[in-house]
């Protein structure tokens, strides 16, 4: 496993639709690691492949609850319910939080490292990480749909980026 540099904005990778993924190997399951590491490293709460330059539909999601660390290959969200309005970050924006509105409910389907598919459910600050994380993969950062976006560089850091 190995730490991953990770982007920032304004590199144009993060403004690229990531493509699906088909072959699911040895490669998936490093990249998937690394994800993880580089996520963990740097204190956030979810990593999608093209924050650390590779334009694959590729996302790992850990809010710090019983969920524990989810790895998600080719998400589609299938239902979106309610309305939640909250703060974010993104580890590819320092300094930067802004509210953002997002579902408050949503179920999202995927594929595991061995390609099996799987559905989960998701709720409140869980479910807004991965709408965070699959915006990630069609080029869209928080900042384009933020209510609003406020300096936090003269804070401490709460570790709440993705
Ligand atoms: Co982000």
């Amino acid at each position: 496993m190995s730490i991953r540099i990770i982007v920032k904005d304004p590199d144009p990778v993060l403004r690229e639709v990531a493509k699906e993924v088909t072959k699911f190997n040895s490669n998936l399951k490093k990249l998937l690691k690394d994800m993880a590491e580089t996520m963990y490293d740097a204190e956030g709460v979810g990593l999608a492949a093209p924050q650390i330059g590779i334009s694959k539909r590729v996302i790992v999601v850990d809010v710090g609850d019983e969920n524990g660390l989810v790895e998600m290959v080719n998400p589609v969200i299938l239902e979106r319910e309610g309305e939640q309005i909250g703060p974010e970050g993104c580890l590819s924006i320092p300094n930067l939080n802004g509210e953002v509105l997002r579902a408050d409910r949503i179920v999202v389907q995927g594929q595991n490292s061995d390609g099996e598919t799987f559905q989960l459910e998701a709720t409140g600050f869980f479910a807004r990480a991965f709408q965070h994380e699959i915006d990630h993969l069609n080029g869209v950062l928080f900042t384009d749909i933020a209510l609003n976006t406020y300096d936090i560089s003269d804070r401490v850091k709460k570790g709440g980026e993705q």
